[in-house]
């Protein structure tokens, strides 16, 4: 008799990780390292953001993923806060002509509701002018947690499927996940987090079920090309074995 647990299949992989998530983390401790301000750190990240985005489009990863507000981040200082949503704006202002030319298709997933106007505004206008784009997805995570995802995910499952409520049981995985922010995704083949802290911190908990983490004691201010090859190179020899053992993935790359 088989059992599977799992209804997803087993992904196929690649040498180049075809979906790259990034939690950016350890801006505040590079600006006060340098005695400067916390959001000194927020400004210089996002030039990390270009060089990843740049790099990634090179080397023909399809989807990059950053973790650029947590559900959590709402409980720093206001003046912090406020620092965030503004650099969030000036990048769309600003960077979103250059995606374009670089054929980047932008999306942000996150409970986009809690937004000022202008920025959601700008949110809406960066994804239509990059639909048409199918290189390198960039998502932007803001206003994210992977339980609100889950949750979310519920309700419009129930929503949209009400007869699901008297039938439980014929709920599988794929039938979930149909409702989650990122269901046009493959799920994340390689996590990274900089900063040094090995953490999870409510991210992509239900899609990075099978990720391979990476944690590099880097700030992101600090994170360049050299830094992310180093972290492809840690990915590439991964053996990634969904459950199987290392025989059989032997046995059938041989065949
Ligand atoms: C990550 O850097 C950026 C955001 C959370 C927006 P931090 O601001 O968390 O930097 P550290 O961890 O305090 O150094
Ligand atoms: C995670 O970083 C969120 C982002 C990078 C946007 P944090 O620095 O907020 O994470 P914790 O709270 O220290 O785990
Ligand atoms: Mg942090």
């Amino acid at each position: 008799m088989t059992i599977i647990s799992s209804t997803r299949e087993v992904p196929v992989t690649s040498a180049i990780p075809q979906h790259v998530a990034i939690i950016m983390d350890g801006n505040g401790r590079w600006a006060s390292k340098r005695l400067l301000p916390r959001t000194a750190g927020h400004a210089k990240g996002v030039q990390s953001v270009r060089r990843a985005v740049e790099t990634c489009g090179r080397l023909g990863v399809r989807h990059l993923t950053l973790f650029a507000f947590s559900s959590e981040n709402w409980r720093r200082p206001a003046e912090e806060v406020t620092l965030l949503m503004r650099l969030f704006v000036q990048a769309l202002e600003r960077e979103v002509a250059r995606l374009e030319d670089q054929g980047v298709r932008m999306h942000v997933v996150g409970d986009l509701s809690a937004f000022e106007p202008r920025l959601q505004e700008l949110i809406l206008q960066a994804q239509a002018q990059t639909a048409h784009n199918d290189k390198l997805h960039l998502t932007i995570a803001a206003n994210y947690g992977g339980r609100w995802d889950i949750l979310q995910a519920t309700r419009k499952m129930l929503i949209a499927e009400p007869e699901l409520a008297a039938n439980p049981l014929s709920i599988d995985e794929s039938q979930l996940e149909k409702y989650l922010s990122m269901s046009w995704a493959p799920e994340p083949d390689l996590f990274i987090r900089t900063g040094g802290e090995q953490r999870i911190s409510n991210f992509l908990i239900w899609q990075m079920a099978y990720s391979e983490l990476y944690f590099t004691d880097c700030y992101w201010p600090d994170f360049g090309e050299a830094e992310l090859l180093q972290a492809f190179e840690w990915y590439r020899v991964r053996e990634r074995r969904f459950g199987r053992t290392s025989a059989q993935l032997h046995a059938k790359s041989a065949s």
